[in-house]
């Protein structure tokens, strides 16, 4: 990494240029300096969705999944290891945060230990510029930006593979958020790899996610946790046995950029994800009323020439894609609609970066 080694040149020439207990203290100082990275990356919207593993442990999801990064919304942390720490500390947004964000991101970091040999806490400070358990992926883009700062202060140099493998013990969707543009997430249940890659660019297709909210309230089931029912509906197998033709479809439709197949595969893939949660033990039903109002009201437009097609994470805000020639008129029925408090909108983004 450039500050990185620019700061080790640094600490080379003050230890040889200056007295011993001089070149101990500022060494001293200038370690604590590089033993802190910070990072931002984006959350993504999933056209293809993971819900369900086959192996809790390794996190290999039940299918594999394609998405998009979103531009204007982002996570920033910084993490810096601090030997005085007898845990993680978590500051979110400018708060302490104990209980079990805190727990998650110490188990997280734990890999991170692993990985570098080394025992030290840290302290990690991350900003989000949305709202967070919401379904907008927040912990998408929180544990990418986390893998990539954590694994830089630690010393580690990870591929963007490595990187990407190592976010979704996080966070399995995490590991999309570290490529850039459209992602696709591989796993091979063989050989237990399992990492997401970018198939095209940002600037291949430049849809727009607008994203209607409908609530900016915590989500009572996190997607974590939902998804470890996914098995319990009888809808779960056929879902993921079709998974590999929806992709396939999915990827071909990015690649040719026809929003009419797209329109059509995310759609569904969105609603098989809803059905299965929504026939699980016990069910869950993340759509309000209004989600489903605006879902219908999405087709009726699309029926009506313009390119809009929605899809629903772990919440009830509705993600309308669209294209740039039809973004003008979705973005003013979106903000007349009835219960939609805001509008946010994102082009599609690149990988995670660490800031200086
Ligand atoms: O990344 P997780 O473990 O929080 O799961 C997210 C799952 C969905 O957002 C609902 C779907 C997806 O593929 O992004």
């Amino acid at each position: 990494m450039p500050t990185i080694s620019y700061r080790l040149k640094t600490i080379n020439h003050q230890l040889s240029s200056s007295p011993p207990l001089n070149a101990c203290l500022n060494y001293g100082i200038l370690l604590i300096i590089m033993m802190k990275a910070s990072a931002l990356a984006h959350p993504n919207i999933a056209f293809i969705k993971y819900w369900g593993m086959i192996d809790e442990d390794r996190r290999l999801p039940a299918n594999d999944s394609l998405s998009m990064n979103i531009g204007c919304l982002s996570t920033r942390t910084a993490v810096t290891l601090d030997p005085q720490l007898s845990e993680d500390v978590l500051v979110l947004n400018g708060e302490a945060v104990s209980g079990t964000a805190q727990k998650r991101v110490q188990a997280f970091m734990d890999h991170i230990r692993q990985q570098a040999d080394n025992p030290a806490y840290t302290l990690v400070e991350s900003t989000n510029n949305f709202p967070i358990g919401a379904g907008l992926a927040s912990s998408a883009s929180a544990f990418a930006a986390l893998a990539l700062a954590g694994s830089t202060a630690f010393g580690l140099n990870l591929s963007e593979k490595a990187l990407s493998s190592l976010a979704r013990f996080g966070s399995g969707s995490a590991c999309r958020s570290i490529p850039g543009g459209f992602v696709e997430w591989h796993t091979d249940p063989e050989t237990g790899e399992s990492y997401a890659s970018s198939i095209v660019h940002p600037d291949h297709w430049k849809l727009i996610d607008c994203i209607a909210i409908l609530s900016d309230e915590h989500k009572p089931v996190g997607s974590e946790a939902g998804m470890k029912t996914a098995e319990s509906s009888p809808l779960q197998q056929t879902r993921v046995l079709d998974a590999p033709r929806r992709l396939e479809a999915c990827r071909e439709a990015i690649l040719q950029r026809d929003f009419a197949a797209l329109a059509d595969i995310t759609e569904l893939d969105s609603n098989l994800m809803h059905a299965v949660m929504m026939t699980s033990d016990p069910p869950l039903f993340y759509w309000h009323p209004q989600s489903l109002a605006l879902m219908k009201a999405v087709r009726a437009w699309r029926a009506e020439g313009l390119n809009a097609a929605y899809t629903l994470d772990a919440g009830p805000n509705v993600h309308v894609i669209c294209t740039q020639d039809s973004m003008g008129e979705i973005l003013s029925r979106l903000r007349h609609f009835p219960a939609v408090i805001d509008v946010i909108t994102g082009l599609p983004a690149g990988p995670a970066r660490l800031l200086t």
